[in-house]
């Protein structure tokens, strides 16, 4: 795993940003794993900017988003197609043919995790997957007990998870309780991941990551046996990895 530090947030967003932007110039026909949640805006941002300002055109790229809430359908607030929408798509010039998610409302729910993998096999796997991380360590849904050989599949998120997703929700009891998320196996497939974290808050999450103990309990440990993985983290985040490793 490399390792870039940063100080800030600003900073990892835009180095990611030029990692995805270089990804592109040297392949117009790229496949993006792109994440929701709070971490990635600042990339979009970036991205957004660099469409607007320096021309990086997104018209043959496709893009394949980790997951989706069970349930919200794609005109829904807060579906992730919805975010995915406001905060990337319809200021880049992708066509909307070329972004796909899972669907949170097909029944039933296995026969859509089949379709979503075997989408994901015919149109990626994607040569970049970016990634957040969760507090609990989790990456896409896969919470901690997610197996490494998972496929796409319908997950339970952890209460954790629904309560640190409560601010984009009217109420905590507006949150989801399920999600379909491609598994851990899935996301391995990826050619390179860029692995995201930013902020105090996932400071234990990145020190327990970077103790390089593989396991169920911690999913995002899986990413250690993928051999091209970037993780990009600020001063903040790094902070208590970097306290253990003095
Ligand atoms: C979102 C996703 C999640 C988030 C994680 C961190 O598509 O797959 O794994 O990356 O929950 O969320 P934030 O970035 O909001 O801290």
């Amino acid at each position: 795993m490399k390792i870039i530090t940063v100080d800030n947030y600003n900073e990892m967003s835009k180095a990611a940003a030029q990692l995805v932007e270089q990804q592109i110039l040297g392949n117009r026909e790229t496949v993006l794993g792109l994440a929701t949640g709070s971490t990635p805006l600042g990339l979009y941002e970036n991205m957004i900017e660099g469409y607007q300002k320096r021309g990086i055109s997104y018209r043959n790229v496709q893009t394949l988003n980790l997951d989706e809430y069970r349930g919200l359908g794609k005109t829904h607030p807060n579906s992730y197609y919805t975010f995915m929408c406001d905060k990337l798509f319809s200021q880049l010039d992708i066509p909307l043919a070329n972004v796909h998610l899972p669907d949170g409302t097909t029944q039933p729910v296995e026969a859509e995790c089949r379709r979503y993998e075997a989408l994901f096999d015919r149109i990626g796997p994607p040569h970049l997957q970016i990634l957040g991380m969760g507090t609990n360590g989790h990456i896409g849904f896969n919470e901690p007990g997610t197996a490494e050989h998972s496929l796409t599949h319908c997950v339970e998120l952890d209460e954790s998870t629904r309560a640190n997703n409560a601010r984009f929700f009217e109420s905590a009891d507006a949150v989801p309780t399920h999600a379909i998320t491609l598994g851990i196996a899935s996301i391995l497939k990826s050619g390179k991941i860029v692995l995201l974290a930013s902020g105090k808050k996932k400071a234990e999450a990145v020190k327990r990551l970077l103790d390089q103990e593989i396991s169920e309990d911690f999913p995002a440990s899986f990413l250690w046996k993928h051999e091209d993985v970037t993780l990009i983290v600020d001063r903040d985040a790094y902070q208590l990895a970097q306290q253990e490793r003095r």
